[in-house]
């Protein structure tokens, strides 16, 4: 959402990202032992959203800390994704720029559809052989980074996405934001405090130096349902 992103590639795909936080800007503990606190609407929610995707992207500690696939959840969703002309099951695309993302992960055990890993030359040979034997592709984009620009013009193109959700976590996030890459954020405002200086927000990572830096966002929606409230931000239109 930044100024220079306003030079879009027309070969991107539109990427949208969903996350829960709580009262105070949290999405998970400190001890990252607590990684769901939304209520059944707020998870109905991210399966709404899922089934509007091409692919579902997450880093590699929200893939390994939880038993989480990425998938599309019950046929209602595929049946949905299908009624809107996409696949019956999405793409699953993991970040993991230095191969650390877990081989055992639960994401691995769910065969319902290709699993692509992004990642760079950082991570270790070995490691990289490791991944390739369970991933669909693992992708290298970059030597010490990973250009996201890039990485998505070659899932546009290769794979067809045409629309991205990413799921987090925070410091996946802070590099998309980053980037400019971000079309759209949805975010579910839980009523819940639960503190701690180390537990991780939406966008943690390197984040901005400077407020004017700061990435200008618009909201697009605001709505109450019980008690949490589901909000969508997108870049600012133009006047
Ligand atoms: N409330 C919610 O909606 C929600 C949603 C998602 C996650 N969460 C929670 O958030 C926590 C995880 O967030 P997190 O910020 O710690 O981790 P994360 O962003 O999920 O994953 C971090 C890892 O992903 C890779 N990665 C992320 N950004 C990268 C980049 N720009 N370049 C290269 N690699 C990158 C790196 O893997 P390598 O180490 O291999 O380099 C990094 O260590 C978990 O506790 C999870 O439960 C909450």
């Amino acid at each position: 959402m930044s100024p220079k992103s306003k030079v879009r590639s027309p070969k991107l795909p539109f990427v949208f990202v969903n996350m829960a936080m709580t009262a105070d800007g949290k999405i998970a503990t400190a001890n990252r032992a607590v990684t769901s606190f939304g209520s059944a609407r707020d998870c109905e929610h991210l399966l709404e959203l899922r089934a509007t995707a091409d692919a579902v992207m997450a880093g590699a500690r929200t893939v390994d800390s939880a038993a989480i696939n990425l998938g599309p959840g019950p046929a209602k969703f595929r049946r949905l994704r299908l009624k809107k002309g996409l696949m019956e099951y999405n793409l699953r695309v993991i970040v993991s720029g230095s191969g650390t993302l877990d081989p055992d992960a639960q994401v691995f055990k769910h065969r319902f559809s290709p699993i692509l890993i992004l990642t760079t030359r950082r991570a270790p040979k070995a490691k990289l052989r490791q991944l390739q034997a369970i991933a669909d592709e693992v992708k290298i984009c970059g030597r010490h980074e990973i250009n996201f620009r890039a990485a998505f013009c070659w899932l546009r193109e290769k794979w067809g996405v045409k629309r991205l959700l990413c799921e987090g976590g925070g410091e996946l996030n802070d590099a998309l934001f980053r980037a400019g890459l971000v079309d759209e954020l949805h975010l579910t405002f839980c009523s819940q405090i639960i503190g701690g200086r180390n537990a991780p927000t939406i966008a943690d990572g390197r984040g901005l130096r400077r407020l004017a830096e700061a990435l200008p966002l618009q909201i697009r929606s605001f709505k109450r349902i019980r008690n949490e409230v589901f909000a969508v931000f997108g870049r600012p239109t133009r006047r």
